[in-house]
């Protein structure tokens, strides 16, 4: 077990950098079974979901590797075993997304159904309607997806909401699909515009990434590329929440500004000043910061996982917010740990309603998620005392060297292994 302990800190002062992005290098990884041979990504973070995503390829019959810090390897062979066992898809929800590449490449795939989880139901319904428009049949049996195609042909797939998840495996199908596949409601996320790149880059056609339709049109084989990563978004969220509790001044290196608008209208409406520079994004808070609502939405909305990152803020913050989450039916075990540290804070529904204090009071908690683990550190930035953050391993999930990139810009944290 390993927990993450976190004491009172601020100013906090320096350079801090960002790795790529965990929700692209996922579905890139997923992508690199549309074709065989060598690829090389770069800005690939070390972290247990990419860790994970790799032994999910091996289990296939392919080979990775991390010749060098930050790069990773894929060699794929030419056949492969296209199947997900439940084991890893029930570790990481990600690996629904080799379904459609899967189908699209070898005619089948068996993908084990992900569980629930700590965000409320997670459906996969548009995922399978999606490949079923394109031609594909669905069974469910035994807690697999088992998908089949002779041939999947283009098609008009109008998703209900626009789904990350769903259009990443629609467009991973449709790339080799026969025809032209047009996609609308399609989501808009940075992530789903990498990996469009990525596609086009194997010699994909897939138009109009970023904005809310796709076209695709069906090539019949793809090729292996070299590929950059896009910065994390949510990591880089990560810092600017941390010197908006602690106080300070940080230059977030690597970050796109480009890529988080309506996160730095946000703060910068709470009291922080952010603006783009040289190295990415360079923010200061120099006073306590005053709350806002706020609400989530799909891209270029405030995204859902920002909202941890946000509330653990407004505990601290002058006045009252009313957090809104529109994207999932949970998605608020951190708030009962939140308030274990003496928030002042009341969910009904999906709102939540934060009213700030000057001081946290440290404690232990538990991280449930990813965002959640790292939202109860930084709220640890200015809690009383000190706060031990149990679970850690899934803050490991998704950010590289949390501990140490903190402790950088001095932040009073370390990591207890109790092993
Ligand atoms: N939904 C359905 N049916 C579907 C698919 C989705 O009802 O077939 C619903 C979901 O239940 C949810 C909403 O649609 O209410 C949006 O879910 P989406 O499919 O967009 O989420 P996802 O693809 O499963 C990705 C990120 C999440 C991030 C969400 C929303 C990855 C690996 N995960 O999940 O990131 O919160 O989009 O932006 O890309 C994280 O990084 O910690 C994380 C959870």
């Amino acid at each position: 077990m390993s927990a993450i302990v976190v004491r009172p800190s601020g100013p906090l002062e320096g350079t801090i950098a960002v790795s790529g992005a965990k929700n692209s290098v996922l579905k890139l990884l997923a992508a690199t079974v549309l074709a065989p041979g060598r690829y090389h990504l770069r800005n690939v973070p070390d972290i247990a979901d990419v860790a994970w995503m790799s032994e999910l390829l091996t289990a296939m019959g392919m080979r990775t590797n991390r010749p060098a810090p930050g790069e990773l390897v894929v060699d794929a062979p030419e056949d492969l075993l296209p199947e997900a066992p439940y084991e890893l898809v029930e570790k990481m929800r990600a690996s629904i997304v080799v379904l459609g590449p899967l189908v699209a490449r070898f005619g089948r795939a068996r993908v084990s159904l992900p569980g629930g989880d700590d965000f409320g139901s997670r459906p996969i319904d548009m995922h399978l309607s999606a490949l079923s428009a394109l031609g594909a049949t669905i069974e469910l049996a035994h807690g697999f997806i088992e998908a089949r195609a002779t041939v999947l042909r283009g098609a008009r797939i109008g998703l209900d909401f626009p789904s990350v998840g769903a259009t990443e495996n629609a467009m991973m199908a449709a790339v080799l699909a026969k025809g032209t596949t047009v996609i609308d409601n399609a989501a808009r996320e940075p992530e789903i515009v990498d990996l469009a790149t990525f596609l086009n880059r194997m010699g994909a056609q897939v138009r109009g990434a970023g904005s809310s339709r796709l076209e695709i049109d069906g090539v019949d084989a793809l090729s292996p590329v070299e590929h950059t990563l896009i910065p994390d978004r949510i990591e880089a969220a990560t810092y600017l929440a941390a010197v908006g509790i602690a106080g300070g001044e940080l230059t977030i290196a690597g970050a796109r500004p480009d890529h988080m608008d309506m996160l730095v209208h946000k703060l910068g409406q709470m009291g922080m000043r952010i603006s783009p520079c040289n190295e990415g994004l360079w923010a200061m808070a120099s006073r306590r910061l005053t709350s806002v609502d706020i609400s989530t939405l799909p891209y270029p909305g405030l995204a859902t996982d920002y909202k941890p990152l946000l509330v653990a803020m407004s505990t601290v913050a002058d006045s009252v917010a009313i957090v809104t989450e529109n994207i999932f039916s949970g998605r608020f075990r951190y708030v009962d740990e939140l308030v274990r540290m003496g928030a002042d804070v009341r969910t009904d529904g999906h709102h939540v309603v934060v009213r700030g204090k000057e001081w946290l009071s440290g404690a232990p908690v538990r991280a449930h998620d990813i965002r959640a683990g790292a939202a109860l550190a930084v709220a640890g930035l200015r809690a009383q005392g000190e706060t031990v953050v149990a679970d850690a391993h899934h803050i490991d999930r998704g950010y590289e060297r949390f501990v140490e990139k903190l402790r950088g810009v001095g932040a009073d944290i370390e990591r207890k292994d109790d092993r």
